[in-house]
């Protein structure tokens, strides 16, 4: 008998064909997202999920599905699942790593870019219909060329995104929970390891790219941007809750920096309402690594890490390797 999974999302079809080669497939090709209770009930008598950063995998939903085996995502973060009580079940974890790292690299320099140049607003004023002449002043913004660039969270994105700064004339410095080897300093652009306190003094305008954990909830807050400069862009691209949205508005509202690109938010899909009011900030609702053949790769890589941890080989992106000596 093929082990029995559910594909908690909607995915690829051509995906979900891949899969149903190893295993009996329950799909939500009408994406439905379940509540935690229904979740719990359409996880009973199966050995493996297919889950996205929407579903909340805790010790509850672990508790009420004892056959669960594998929970394989297809996000790169993996905050939506308690880790260690996945592992004190016997649960597998894996992630998407590195096949994300350019497309999303790409994307926060689309946000720096449109929020830095005023993008996104000057289009709107546009379709508003109120062009009616050229201004020396209109949408001025913020040079990117010859700018320091700030990056909090320095793994394989970051890096990705420190080397396309080489094209702007950037000078790169960053923090890190650990520093770079020299090598890869190098390779990023020549970037150079500081506090974070440092970088938010320094950096001309600064991106987050760092994994959330309930340790680095508010990384940023009120007194870190305050120590940003006025002329200063915050782009986003990590996780809601690294940045008190709340505070960011009010800086914003302020101008107490001139702006923010953002594609992640506390409590998303329901963003705070406050940020639309907001003429000075760019939202984009969580699609950094959304190009066609890198969302492809990751749920291939998915169902690569499924297909592995159900049929008793060690999944590519295992998490957990400490779950296996559960069950
Ligand atoms: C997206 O946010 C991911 O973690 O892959």
């Amino acid at each position: 008998m093929k082990p029995s999974i559910l594909v908690a999302r909607a995915v690829f079809p051509e995906v979900i064909e891949r899969l149903r080669q190893h295993f009996d497939v329950e799909d939500n090709q009408e994406d439905k997202v379940y509540t935690a209770d229904e979740l719990a009930s359409r996880l009973q008598g199966k050995d493996g999920m297919f889950s996205t950063l929407s579903e909340r995998v805790d010790q509850a939903l672990l508790a009420s599905c004892p056959q669960l085996k594998a929970v394989c995502n297809m996000a790169v973060g993996y905050n939506n699942i308690d880790v260690d009580a996945a592992s004190r079940a016997g649960v597998v974890v894996t992630n998407t790593p590195d096949v994300l790292n350019e497309t999303t690299a790409d994307f926060g320099w689309a946000l720096l870019m449109a929020a830095a140049r005023r993008i996104t607003e000057a289009e709107q004023w546009l379709r508003d219909g109120k062009w009616q002449k050229w201004r020396y002043d209109s949408f001025v913004g913020a040079d990117l060329h010859g700018a320091t660039l700030g990056i909090i969270g320095m793994g394989r994105i970051g890096q990705a995104i420190a080397r396309r700064s080489t094209g702007f004339g950037m000078q790169v410095i960053y923090h890190n929970r650990s520093r770079l080897a020299p090598e890869l300093e190098a390779q990023a652009n020549h970037a150079r390891y500081v506090g974070r306190e440092e970088l938010l003094r320094e950096a001309d305008h600064v991106v987050l790219v760092l994994p959330y954990s309930p340790a680095l909830h508010h990384t940023i807050g009120e007194a870190e941007i305050a120590l940003m400069k006025p002329t200063a862009v915050l782009v986003n691209i990590a996780r809601g809750g690294i940045v008190d949205d709340a505070a960011l508005i009010r800086a914003l509202r302020e101008r107490r920096i001139a702006a923010a690109g953002l594609d992640v938010y506390e409590n998303e899909p329901a963003l705070n309402p406050d940020f639309l009011t907001l003429t000075n900030v760019v939202l984009t609702p969580h699609i950094a690594s959304a190009s066609v053949a890198t969302r492809l790769a990751m749920a291939n890589c998915a169902a690569d890490n499924l297909i592995a941890a159900l049929t008793g080989a060690v999944p590519p992106n295992l998490l957990n390797p400490e779950a296996t000596k559960g069950k």
